[in-house]
């Protein structure tokens, strides 16, 4: 079984007004205290675990990972070495904004041990990287991009679409460009209006004008042609590879692997104990920091998942995948099938396919995944 490590970042230098991610704008960062309960995180959870699993993946996720310092995640990634075996070729990612990225800070976190960037770009005209709140504009985006792809092998950039006022062929002419920079890994993220956000009150308010349904659903199809074409299929739902580039760490949790989750706000899915547990971490920042200095870890939850929950919750994370779920393994490991009548109604529906054991979620079953998975289950 993989086995990933997340650790989470919870800072940012600003808060983008459509974010909901666990992100804080702080004044002063003492980010050795703060790395402090990262690794007293990472104690407690190595010393509750039963069998020792072999560490596949780490990802530095946020927030902006890419506001600490090489020192801080090279401290990070030795306690991880220490803690556990680690595997032969470690996937290690860290999530970079290109407003906090530089050239020195690349090559220390490539001495650190990173081997993978993922920047989060989001868009490549001025006035929209404005109206997201970007403290960065195409011009810096790019050159953050060209640094990171000079330092590490492995580049993944971020873009959001069906952002207001956005076009078809806006889309088409960006997205174009961002294939045309040549890294082997894309995250598409559409446009999603999150409650208690700048951009909720703002749609709300009629202020926004973000595309209608079916103009949303011709730049989910504008997506996957163009990405097809140039040899970066979607494997999930949202993120694009070249074959063999794809994101090792996020293919375990939709593979629904086991993973650890360390700072504020983070989730994780393994065994404690003995048994397999969902966590999930204080999140604002401080609290989880005092929790860690009393209790050696900050998990707000360390329930047990039920045999039906994780049945539930791998159906769900594997449908995201192109790949789909092997349904032979789904039954060994949860001791029961997927009722094939209810398979047959979906196939005719048209949102789920099969090929032998395999079962997949077809382009508009993937939209409707939720209904996909209560109606299979
Ligand atoms: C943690 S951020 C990436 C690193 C860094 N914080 C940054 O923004 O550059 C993760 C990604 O989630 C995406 N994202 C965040 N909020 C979103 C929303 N409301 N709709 C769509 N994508 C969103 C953005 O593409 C962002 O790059
Ligand atoms: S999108 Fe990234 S930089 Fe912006 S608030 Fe969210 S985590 Fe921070």
């Amino acid at each position: 079984m993989s086995f990933g490590v997340y650790v989470h970042w919870p800072f940012c230098t600003a808060k983008c007004p459509y974010c909901d991610f666990n992100s804080h704008v702080r004044a002063a960062i003492d980010e050795s205290g703060w790395v402090d309960g990262i690794v007293s995180e990472l104690e407690w959870t190595a010393a509750h675990q039963v069998t020792r699993p072999v560490v596949e993946t780490i990802f530095f996720g946020g927030g902006t990972p890419s506001l600490m310092s090489g020192q801080s995640v090279g401290r990070v990634l030795q306690k991880i070495a220490a803690l556990w075996p680690m595997g032969n070729d470690v996937e290690i990612t860290l999530e970079a904004n290109p407003a906090s990225a530089d050239a020195a800070r690349f090559a220390d976190y490539r001495a650190a041990g990173v081997n993978r960037v993922s920047l989060g770009v989001q868009a490549l005209n001025d006035a929209d990287l404005k109206k997201l709140g970007r403290l960065h504009d195409v011009a810096e985006a790019k050159a953050a991009l060209a640094m990171a792809m000079a330092n590490f092998e492995r580049v993944s950039l971020d873009l959001i679409y069906a952002r207001p006022d956005q076009t078809d062929a806006a889309w088409r002419s960006e997205l174009k460009q961002a294939l045309a920079f040549g890294t082997d890994h894309l995250s598409l993220y559409q446009l999603t209006i999150e409650p208690e956000t700048p951009y909720a009150l703002l749609h709300k308010n009629g202020q926004l004008h973000i595309p209608d349904e079916d103009l949303a659903a011709g730049l989910y199809e504008t997506t996957q042609e163009l990405t097809e074409a140039a040899g970066l299929p979607a494997y999930e739902i949202s993120n694009h590879a070249r074959l063999g580039q794809e994101s090792r760490h996020n293919l375990i949790y939709w593979r629904y692997g086991d993973y650890a989750g360390v700072g504020p706000g983070a989730h994780g899915r393994l065994a404690l104990n003995g048994q397999r547990t969902a966590t999930a971490a204080i999140k604002l920042p401080e609290r989880w920091r005092d929790t860690v200095a009393r209790a050696g870890h900050g998990f707000a939850e360390s329930t047990p998942v039920s045999n039906d929950e994780a049945a539930r919750e791998h159906l769900l994370m594997n449908l995201r995948l192109s790949e789909g779920l092997d349904l032979a393994a789904y039954e060994k490991r949860w001791g029961k099938a997927i009722d094939t009548a209810k398979i047959a109604a979906l196939r005719e529906q048209g949102f789920v396919a099969l090929d032998g054991e395999r079962l997949t979620a077809t382009p508009n079953g993937r939209l409707l995944l939720n209904r996909v998975i209560e109606a299979l289950l």
